[in-house]
């Protein structure tokens, strides 16, 4: 971990298509020890179960990690929060999350955050990020792109947040979707401050 990684992170994961990033961040996130703000949306929820399986539903996630990631994904904790909890303590600003990713992102969930509409935990939570100056993180999922979901994502980007797509690589040579799912959640890392070694740095 670097000297300015945070302890304590928010992860959101919405109704877009992507949930192995997930679910292999979050992973990563609890081997590290770090304790886990997570909220997941009705259509995340949904998404967890079509993309992965019954046994990856929010309510068995837990061991869901540790049968697929190892037993060390239960060094760190997560919290779960319902999205409708605008009194949760990271809606705000006095929390001490220091860093908030939404993997994957919706184009729904994407619009609101850039318009600043605060209307569920999730919109609330990346607003006290930006608010407050600190790293939020958007990974978002559509293809092709609309021009209002471009402008969003500048929104959002001229806010202060990093818009990171779940745009995989292939220069690291991927031979399974886990390399892939590693490779996403690799850069997630090193976004959110980490160091990370899911995939290989190019070497030149
Ligand atoms: C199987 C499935 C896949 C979807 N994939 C995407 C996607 O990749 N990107 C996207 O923006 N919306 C996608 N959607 C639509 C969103 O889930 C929908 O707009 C939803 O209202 C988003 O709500 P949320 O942001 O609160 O999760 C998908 C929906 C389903 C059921």
């Amino acid at each position: 971990m670097s000297a300015e990684a945070p302890r304590a992170v928010v992860v959101a994961i919405s109704g877009a298509s992507g949930a192995v990033y997930a679910t292999r961040t979050l992973a990563a996130l609890l081997e590290r020890g770090c304790h886990v703000e997570l909220i997941v949306t009705e259509f995340g929820r949904r998404l967890l179960r079509d993309e992965l399986g019954d046994a990856a539903a929010v309510e068995r996630l837990a061991d869901y990690l540790a049968e697929r990631y190892g037993e060390g994904t239960r060094k760190g904790r997560y919290t779960l929060h319902s999205n409708r909890d605008l009194g949760a303590k990271i809606a705000s600003g006095s929390q001490d999350c220091g860093a908030m990713v939404v993997v994957p992102c919706s184009m729904k969930t994407l619009a609101g955050i850039a318009h600043g509409l605060s209307r569920t935990l999730v919109e609330r939570a990346a607003d006290v990020m930006l608010k407050e100056k600190r790293r939020l993180v958007i990974v978002p999922r559509e293809a092709p792109m609309s021009l209002p979901q471009l402008r969003n994502m500048v929104l959002c980007a001229e806010a202060g947040a990093m818009i990171l797509p779940a745009m995989p690589a292939f220069y690291q040579k991927p031979k399974t979707l886990d390399d892939l799912a590693d490779f996403m959640a690799g850069k997630i890392l090193s976004a959110l401050g980490f160091d990370q070694t899911l995939y290989p740095k190019w070497a030149g």
